[in-house]
């Protein structure tokens, strides 16, 4: 199979995020985007950036704190869907279409930066973290959730991989971003102190099988792999659910799964 060029992979990424429903998804993780504003220390009037904003679950919190907020992504289907619950609730966000690796922004921008499980997804980290960097300003922060390798995502990621074409060599796996020394080497030069927290966002459902109809009819990276996998679909969802077998907490019949994510803070 041939190489993706870079413009061609995010043509596609852009595909996969607006295939499916993820606004359907995106509750469940909700809770993230409020702790991670909390964390970032929000305060009324402050210039405040989602990375890869989605349908807003860092921005919406942030702009309820007062913060003067914008949130792109690279999905105009879910910016409009964020659009929408922002007017529901009368707030302004400034919603614009763009690339995290190439930011339509001037230097120091921002007081805050913060992504919610979105920068992990461009593929080139260091081309990311520079655009991040430069658009914070100095005295600002950097605050980002990711996913840990070694939590439920990784698992996830992996039982998929074999099932998927291997990515371009210039895109980075999502779920480094979730690793402490990764984070350190991305800010190393601009970075005045950094700060680690580890949380866990549950999943409960009435059980393994019914969240797994859940995921796989919804989430849209899952959505496109049916298309794209035919009957082969069936034996990478049962690797999928083995994982979430094995990692359930509930001893009922019920699914409690806890997904462990990074929380970094980045001080510039
Ligand atoms: C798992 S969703 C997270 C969305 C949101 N931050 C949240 O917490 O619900 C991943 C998002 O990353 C976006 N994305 C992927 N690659 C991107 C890129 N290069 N630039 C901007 N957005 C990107 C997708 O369109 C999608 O909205």
């Amino acid at each position: 199979m041939a190489v993706l060029q870079l413009d061609e992979f995010k043509t596609r990424q852009r595909a996969t995020w607006e295939g499916g429903d993820y606004s359907a998804c995106s509750p469940y993780i909700a809770e993230v985007g409020e702790l991670v504003v909390t964390r970032a220390g929000i305060t009324p009037g402050m210039r405040v950036f989602d990375v890869a904003c989605g349908t807003g679950n860092a921005a919406l919190p942030a702009a309820r704190a007062g913060a003067r907020v914008t949130g792109l992504d690279l999905a105009v289907k879910l910016l409009e869907a964020g659009r929408a619950k922002a007017r529901a609730e009368g707030l302004d966000i400034d919603w614009r279409e763009g690339d995290a690796e190439n930011l339509p922004f001037e230097d120091g921008s921002f007081d805050r930066v913060l992504s919610t499980f979105g920068h992990m997804f461009a593929p080139r980290h260091d081309r990311t973290a520079q655009e991040m960097a430069r658009v914070c300003r100095r005295g600002g922060a950097i605050v980002t959730a990711t996913w840990t390798p070694e939590g439920v995502f990784g698992d996830l990621s992996k039982a998929a991989a074999a099932y998927m074409p291997p990515p371009p060599d210039y895109a980075s796996p999502p779920p480094l971003w979730g690793r402490e020394d990764h984070v350190r080497e991305l800010f190393g030069k601009v970075a005045t102190g950094f700060e680690f927290e580890r949380h866990v966002n549950r999943i409960e459902w009435e059980s393994v099988e019914a969240f797994a109809d859940f995921f796989m009819a919804h989430f849209p990276p899952m959505v496109t792999a049916k298309a794209m996998l035919g009957e082969r679909f069936a034996e990478m969802r049962e690797r999928i659910v083995d994982v979430w077998r094995r990692r359930n907490e509930a001893t009922d019949g019920r699914l409690l799964l806890p997904q462990e994510y990074l929380l970094s803070i980045v001080r510039l």
